[in-house]
């Protein structure tokens, strides 16, 4: 697949000379979901704000759909959607209207019709007539994903769309970027909510200090997610892992007393037994066994603190 969005060495220091983004690359193929996380203050929302063209990147490359986004600005933004992190909507506005200006923007014709239907997908069709200000928090934001919606975009960028949403509106507004993709919009989405980066992403970035540290297939990680340790502790150290427990794959801890055995929890068989009675024909005596799983979380926090995954 061809990339939507491709993104070269892009920085961004803030006036006072602060460097917000640290020279990001990122290809973006067109029809997936990239969920980007990263703790605040990562960079998130400025990189969606530069490729958006809300503000000016100190250097490097947007291209989306091949159109510059300096040199081609108006052709590039046209295919952009943006639904951003802060809401800034007109309180005394009727929600139709708001969408429809939206539209009107990018010089697109009215189109009663479609504006008809994204606010019947957005269970704002009945609130048509309301004013912002009489909207719950959960409703202006789906208003802001309408009025992104409204130009018919290709790409779709969500800064935090479901920050301070029930459960139920957000696993909504997961079914509505769901139906985006099936038709073919690309979805780029910030949350700091891991679980959803779980339930809707094709990829997952994570973003921090304004540089990109990891860009990887969701299922992967997932993978990672699904390893379990067994820490099998000895009466006493043993200076190296017997012969008998080659075919087992083990780690010595540092000190020597702890046999680690790592395994996929997924898979069928997980081994357990079979190491626990080779351990036990080695000679080997048993203090304790114990269990740790990694999560995705872990993995983000190890991450985003200088670990390495
Ligand atoms: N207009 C500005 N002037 C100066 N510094 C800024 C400006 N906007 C953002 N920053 C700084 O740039 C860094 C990145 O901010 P950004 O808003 O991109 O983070 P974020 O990843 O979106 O965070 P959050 O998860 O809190 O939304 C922060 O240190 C922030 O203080
Ligand atoms: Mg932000």
């Amino acid at each position: 697949m061809a990339a939507i969005l491709s993104i070269s060495d892009l920085r961004k220091s803030y006036e006072g000379g602060f460097e917000a983004l640290k020279g990001v690359s990122l290809e973006i193929e067109e029809g997936e979901i990239l969920a980007l996380l990263g703790p605040n203050g990562a960079g998130k929302t400025t990189l969606i704000s530069a490729i958006c063209g809300i503000i000016n990147a100190t250097s490097g490359q947007v291209l989306v759909g091949g159109y510059c986004i300096e040199k081609d600005f108006r052709a590039a933004r046209s295919l952009i959607g943006l639904v951003p992190q802060e809401i800034n909507l007109e309180p005394f506005e009727k929600v139709i209207n708001s969408v429809r200006f939206s539209r009107g923007l990018f010089g697109k014709t009215r189109n009663d019709a479609l504006i008809e239907e994204i606010l019947k997908k957005l269970s704002l069709w009945d609130k048509r007539d309301s004013q912002i200000k009489e909207l719950s928090g959960g409703m202006k934001r789906r208003v802001l994903i309408a009025k992104a919606l409204s130009h018919e975009p290709r790409v779709l960028f969500l800064d935090e769309p479901t920050a301070g949403v029930d459960v139920e509106l957000r696993k909504d507004m997961w079914e509505v970027v769901q139906e985006l993709k099936d038709n073919g919009v690309t979805i780029i989405l910030t949350t700091h909510y891991i679980e959803e980066a779980e339930a809707i992403a094709d990829r997952v970035g994570v973003i921090t200090g304004g540089q990109i540290l990891l860009v990887k297939d969701k299922d992967e990680l997932m993978t990672q997610l699904g390893q379990k340790q067994l820490c099998v502790q000895l009466a006493g150290p043993i200076p190296e892992i017997p012969k008998a427990l080659a075919d087992h794959q083990l780690e010595l801890s540092t000190e020597g007393d702890t046999l680690i055995y790592t395994y996929d929890t997924k898979g069928e068989r997980t081994g357990i037994t079979a190491l626990l009675n080779d351990v036990a024909a080695a000679g080997l005596q048993l203090r304790d066994v114990s269990t740790r799983q990694s999560s995705l979380e872990d993995i983000f926090v190890g991450l985003v603190s200088g670990g390495q995954s």
